[in-house]
């Protein structure tokens, strides 16, 4: 939540507005409610910003062009302190003389206290937010101190709560201060210039190499490079790593919108993920994990902790980890485990799966988990980001930059590491399905074909989206690893295209859900393998039918060949034909489609549905 970019460039190209809107682009998917820079202009700091979309700076800068300069922050804001209007856009000044502007993600817990404070001492505030309070306590310190690192360095002990804070100052030209306590912030290390971002997209055009920076600590950038000192003013080290995807990667490739595109990386999202993870003789390897095989093994409970999406491809992980490993796996909201006094210790492994590795919720419960004793795998598509840093281990997915602010690609990659990891446990366990692991890396290695077979047919789908533009609610059933997916189903279509809809485990419907059934309600059946065991396929038809004959409308997503639902769906939709467990990784596809599609046949913003923002690090 909230974008942010700084840089410093040589003092004769003045390129750092240009810098910072191309930064600010990249990472608009981080919060969309303002957007605002601060430019260091000779002996003044100069600001623009304004309510809405970056058009609307964009537009206002066109009107009213900034001087040039080598030294800037940008800000894109996701509104928590004051309601998203030009006052409460980022920068905010700090001092009497306005020489320092400053901008903030996260949240300052006791800015109440500390702005109260400021107001008795004769401090007028221009903005309701909480940052407003940390530039005029930071201009204070500047003031007496002289040095804005230093000046960072005292402020940040009065703050508690979660943040990044940019901040440049108009006596130190050349200079940005950056500082973080449990919110992202990475470096970014180029040639004779030094950048800094929310995420490596903020600099990606410009370079690949970047600097991870630790918790509490305080980044200063010139031209030259980055210097970091601790919170408490011992030198800091940065790890220095390269990216390993390019600006190519965080743009839409000639697709409508970055869902789309996003939607359609899947094959090479779960290729890439799985690339690696087996030696010569078939057998899983896991060395990124680095964690003891011992410790793995007496593991007597699983628990995955993640929000959203990302709980779904939980979700789908418990059927599957149970099923190989035979250790019992529960699923839990990450701002609900917490709160819930669960039963974890040394022999428990927590699983946080999160594709920015910022959300705040799961951050959180990692942090509680390991105080309870128990070891922390992080599965992450973010390189840098908090949550692997906080965690024991980590699985990274490799489904490349995700742009769009709901979720797809990372989806499946998350699924698709899940699976690796309970495939893993099998074998490092031993009994039954120690032996299949391999045979079922196998299968996984044409999931991607399969995600490609269903991408290049689904016309239909775009199709029955087009027309139901005017629905007004949708429902999903699903059953075992189905179920999952119709709760993911039903939040795409929630997120992007505003319509209610509600995803359902079938063998509930006659528990209550029946009741929803009229004459036309859209429901879309994601229907088991024939092969799947338990007689699943037999029962979730039989539903299709209760439900037909109540009026409903069927759109049914059935494996081919599947002939047994052809009378009593409206619409059949295709899926190759899946081993169970991993029938996510194709049955999601479509659902994924149906919601861009329609939402973007509404003349919505796909890639920013309203209210919403990537990276949720507030709580
Ligand atoms: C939905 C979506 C969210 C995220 C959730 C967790 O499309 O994107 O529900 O899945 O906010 O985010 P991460 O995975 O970054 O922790």
């Amino acid at each position: 939540m909230c974008g942010i970019v700084g840089y410093v460039g040589p003092k004769v190209d003045g390129r750092a507005l240009e810098v910072i809107m191309e930064g600010l682009a990249r990472l608009e998917y981080r919060g969309y409610d303002s957007a605002g820079v601060a430019l260091v202009a000779g002996d003044h700091v100069v600001t623009t910003k304004r309510a809405g979309k970056l058009a609307n700076l964009i537009r206002a800068l066109a009107l009213e062009p900034l001087p040039e300069s080598n030294t800037a922050i940008g800000h894109t804001r996701w509104a928590t302190h004051g309601a998203p209007t030009d006052e409460n856009a980022h920068p905010h000044r700090g001092g009497q003389d306005g020489k320092l502007a400053l901008i903030h993600n996260g949240i300052i817990e006791n800015f109440h206290a500390l702005r109260s404070a400021l107001i008795d001492d004769g401090v007028v505030f221009l903005s309701e937010t909480d940052t407003e309070v940390v530039a005029q306590l930071l201009a204070r310190s500047y003031d007496k101190i002289g040095d804005l690192t230093e000046a960072m360095r005292q402020v940040v002990a009065e703050l508690k709560g979660a943040f990044t804070l940019l901040a440049v100052h108009a006596d130190e030209p050349g200079v940005v201060v950056g500082a973080r306590r449990n919110s992202p912030l990475v470096v970014g290390i180029g040639d004779g210039e030094t950048f800094l971002g929310s995420d490596v997209a903020a600099f990606i055009g410009s370079t690949r190499e970047a600097l991870e920076l630790d918790q509490d600590q305080i980044v200063t950038i010139t031209a030259q490079g980055a210097s970091i000192i601790n919170f408490d003013g011992t030198p800091g080290v940065g790890k220095a790593y390269h990216v390993d995807w390019n600006a190519a990667a965080a743009e839409k490739g000639g697709f409508p919108n970055f869902m789309a595109k996003e939607i359609h990386d899947q094959p090479h999202a779960v290729a890439d993920t799985l690339l690696g993870r087996t030696n010569e003789s078939g057998a899983l390897v896991l060395d990124e994990l680095r964690m003891d095989e011992a410790e793995l093994r007496a593991i007597d409970k699983i628990v995955i902790i993640a929000c959203g999406t990302a709980a779904y491809a939980g979700m789908v992980a418990k059927y599957a980890i149970e099923h190989w490993t035979r250790i019992p796996c529960e699923v839990d909201l990450a701002h609900e485990f917490r709160y819930r006094d669960p039963v974890v210790n040394e022999r428990t492994l927590v699983v946080a799966i999160s594709q920015s590795g910022e959300t705040m919720d799961t951050l959180m419960a990692v942090k509680h988990a390991r105080l309870l004793g128990a070891r922390v795998i992080a599965i992450c598509n973010t390189h840098g980001s908090t949550i692997p840093r906080e965690s024991d281990a980590v699985l990274y997915t490799h489904a490349g930059p995700e742009i769009a602010v709901a979720s797809t690609k990372a989806f499946l990659a998350q699924i698709t590491a899940c699976y690796i990891l309970g495939l893993y446990l099998a074998q490092l366990r031993g009994g039954t399905y120690a032996d299949e692991a391999q045979s079922v890396m196998k299968d996984l290695c044409e999931m991607p074909a399969k995600i490609q077979t269903v991408l290049d047919g689904l016309d239909r789908v775009r199709e029955i989206a087009r027309f139901m533009v005017d629905t007004r609610s949708v429902l999903f059933l699903g059953r075992h690893v189905g179920y999952p997916v119709a709760l993911e189903g039903a939040l795409k279509l929630k997120e992007l295209a505003y319509i209610h809809a509600e995803g359902f485990a079938a063998g509930e419907l006659k528990h209550g859900p029946i009741a929803l059934i009229e004459a036309g309600q859209p429901v879309f059946v994601i229907v088991p393998s024939p092969s799947s065991e338990h007689g699943l396929h037999d029962k979730v038809v039989s539903g299709i039918q209760e439900i037909r004959a109540r009026g409903a409308r069927t759109i049914v997503i059935a494996e081919e060949g599947d002939e047994d639902v052809v009378p009593f769906a409206d619409v059949v939709i295709r899926v190759p034909v899946t081993p169970t467990l991993l029938a996510p990784l194709v049955t999601t596809v479509p659902l994924q489609v149906f919601a861009c599609e329609l939402a973007w046949a509404k003349g919505l913003d796909v890639d920013q549905p309203r209210n919403l923002a990537k990276s949720v690090t507030v709580e």
